[in-house]
């Protein structure tokens, strides 16, 4: 079903969504700089930039490594993927104090990198379902840094590229309605 918007908005809100088909096909390092340059003009409190992205790019030894984090559910279709990532953000500024937005902030880079990659025709598929810690020790990530989420880049693929089981998933969902969320001055009694 075509994604339909209840109040006008660009159309490539609409465009970007989270499709399993890939290719299987390397991506350019070059594609995936465009992606990160998206994310690097994110917004963020105090301009603090807390995102961290650590990327292997398929056919590089680590992106078995990367593949192996995941959960078998993700894996199937990963295994198509382009280039995988996992995303960190910053949880404690060089002067010891907290960041209370890097999840916010980090989220915020994530949305400008899925959008880019909108705007690319990639596929880009956010995932919770890997293991945080083995991701953590994976990438070396430095003390004071968050795993936030991984995320699959790929060139498109076709349907029957995907696990039977997968199919019929591969579809744009919907949304709640604005009303749903948001409110004049304070929730609804
Ligand atoms: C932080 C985050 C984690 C997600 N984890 C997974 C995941 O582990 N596996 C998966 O197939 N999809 C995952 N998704 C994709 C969501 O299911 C998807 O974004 C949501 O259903 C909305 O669909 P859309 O992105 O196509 O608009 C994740 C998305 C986000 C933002």
């Amino acid at each position: 079903m075509e994604r339909q918007a209840d109040h006008s908005v660009d159309p490539l809100f609409l465009r970007r969504w989270s499709p399993r088909a890939m290719a299987g096909t390397p991506l350019a390092a070059g594609e995936l700089l465009q992606l990160f340059e998206a994310a690097r003009w994110a917004p963020s409190s105090g301009n603090g930039q807390p995102w961290r992205f650590v990327y292997a790019l398929r056919g590089d030894p680590a992106f078995v490594s990367f593949l192996d984090l995941l959960v078998t559910g993700n894996r199937v279709w990963c295994e198509r993927a382009g280039a995988l990532v996992v995303i960190l953000s910053r949880t404690v500024r060089d002067n010891g104090k907290p960041v209370r937005t890097h999840s916010f902030d980090t989220g915020a880079a994530w949305m400008s990198l899925a959008l880019q990659g909108a705007v690319q025709g990639l596929v880009v598929h956010a995932m919770e379902g890997f293991d945080y810690a083995r991701a953590a020790a994976l990438v070396a990530a430095p003390a004071g840094l968050a795993v936030e989420a991984m995320v699959a880049i790929g060139h498109p693929g076709a349907v029957t590229d995907l696990p039977e089981h997968l199919r019929a998933r591969e579809v744009p969902s919907g949304r709640e309605p604005v009303a749903s969320f948001a409110f004049a001055g304070r929730f609804p009694g």
